[in-house]
């Protein structure tokens, strides 16, 4: 099958055509039109892990997807915006995407994360691709100051700002990859914004909470996880015990997460 498009910039929907083709058929070939050097570039990287073959012409081929040169030419803001778009779709870029946004240990972390969460998902019937994205992102703006998480706590959802420094980054990730990365998986924005306080009932904020605390580089050998492999609701009810347990011990208080700033 060949589709031709001029794909300057990649739109979503030309995005998700290319992919649904790739589901359906065995060999899909990319006819860029009037290529450009740098679009070409920048077609490979958001087609990577797609498998597609890119030809460049000037006449369509096959299924014509946009029937005129984009005027958006050389409109970089909209370039980078599909070209973002396309990346928060594609596991691996991703990992190249959060990499330079957290220490070593975060990103090993999240990498861990995604693994656990993709395992949980297997276990339980949930999509492991999507469970393994939530967990690449969830800590994305761990690297940000509190003063930086208030701004944007501000902008966006001020009823956070009284909550521990230390989990404002979950309330404060989902509108960053909203707004700036163009993400809009809202399953998984809302996994990332209660993966601390585990107040969500939906199953990959379950997911997601358990493998954040239980991920195998935490080194808590406490049967959870295993339990959680099998039985999701067990799991997150051990694991509330425990956080709640641990709250009591280390800062003398219960639901220091709960009961506010939901
Ligand atoms: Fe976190
Ligand atoms: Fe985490």
């Amino acid at each position: 099958m060949t589709i031709s498009g001029y794909f300057a910039p990649l739109k979503n929907e030309e995005y998700e055509f290319i992919a649904r083709a790739c589901a359906n058929e065995k060999n899909v070939t990319i006819l860029v039109l009037e290529p450009k050097v740098f679009f070409i570039k920048l077609l490979q990287k958001e087609l990577m892990g797609l498998p597609v073959k890119l030809e460049t012409g000037k006449k369509p081929k096959g299924t014509l997807l946009s029937d005129a040169p984009a005027a958006s030419l050389f409109d970089l803001k909209d370039t980078r915006e599909a070209s973002l778009a396309a990346i928060m779709k594609n596991n691996r870029l991703l990992k190249k995407l959060i990499q330079p946004m957290m220490n070593e240990k975060r990103y090993l972390h999240s990498l861990s994360v995604a693994e656990t969460a993709k395992k949980l998902a297997e276990s339980h019937g949930y999509d492991p691709k999507r469970a393994y994205r939530a967990g690449l992102l969830h800590d994305i703006l761990k690297k940000y100051s509190e003063e930086e998480n208030d701004e944007l706590l501000r902008r966006y959802n001020d009823s956070h700002l009284s909550a521990p420094a230390q989990i404002k980054h979950a309330y404060t990730a989902p509108y960053f990859l909203r707004e700036v990365c163009h993400f809009d998986d809202e399953e998984i924005l809302n996994a990332i914004y209660h993966h601390s306080d585990g107040e969500s009932e939906d199953i990959l904020a379950r997911i997601l909470y358990i493998a954040d605390k239980r991920e195998p580089l935490r080194k808590i050998d406490d049967g959870i996880l295993e339990t959680a492999m099998v039985d999701l609701e067990k799991g997150y009810a051990l694991l509330e015990k425990n956080v709640e347990r641990y709250l009591i011990e280390k800062y003398g208080v219960t639901g220091v997460y709960k009961n506010k700033n939901r």
